[in-house]
């Protein structure tokens, strides 16, 4: 992915993080990926009284796009106001993969500055699979 759609992608992010609904952890994450037909989809995560429902940044992210009629994301931005930049969760790992088993995840802390690029592949090898 060039540095100015890496740049981009941040910025959609870094814009909804203030939305993020994190009462509980007050853990605030953001992401936004971009498709192959170059839209942008944004997510933030939303708690719940219940814990277990919560739903994390990017599954939201994956959510808009799916609703959007997309199915191909390239690149997923992750972004945290916590310290250091985090990796999606495995579930979202997961469920990124079920689109793009080599989206390029892009992580950022608004705090730190800090960002790490890596390959989903590296992050989860071996995606449990139904289809082809
Ligand atoms: N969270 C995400 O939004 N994405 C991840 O990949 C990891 C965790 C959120 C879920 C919860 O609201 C908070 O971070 C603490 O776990």
């Amino acid at each position: 992915m060039d540095e100015r759609t890496i740049q981009k992608l941040i910025e959609e992010a870094v814009k909804v993080l203030p939305n993020s609904y994190a009462p509980y952890s007050g853990i605030h994450v953001a992401a936004a990926l971009i498709t192959d037909k170059g839209n942008i989809y944004r997510g933030v995560n939303v708690e719940n009284s219940s814990y277990g429902l919560t739903i994390c940044a990017e599954r939201s992210a994956v959510s808009a796009m799916v609703t959007a009629g997309e199915r191909r994301p390239l690149a997923v931005a992750v972004v945290t106001d916590l310290e250091h930049p985090i990796p999606p969760c495995g579930a979202c790992r997961q469920v990124i993969a079920e689109f793009n088993e080599e989206a390029e995840i892009i992580m950022y802390s608004v705090k730190s500055g800090e960002r790490i690029i890596v390959n989903l592949r590296d992050l989860l090898p071996s995606p449990f699979k139904l289809r082809r």
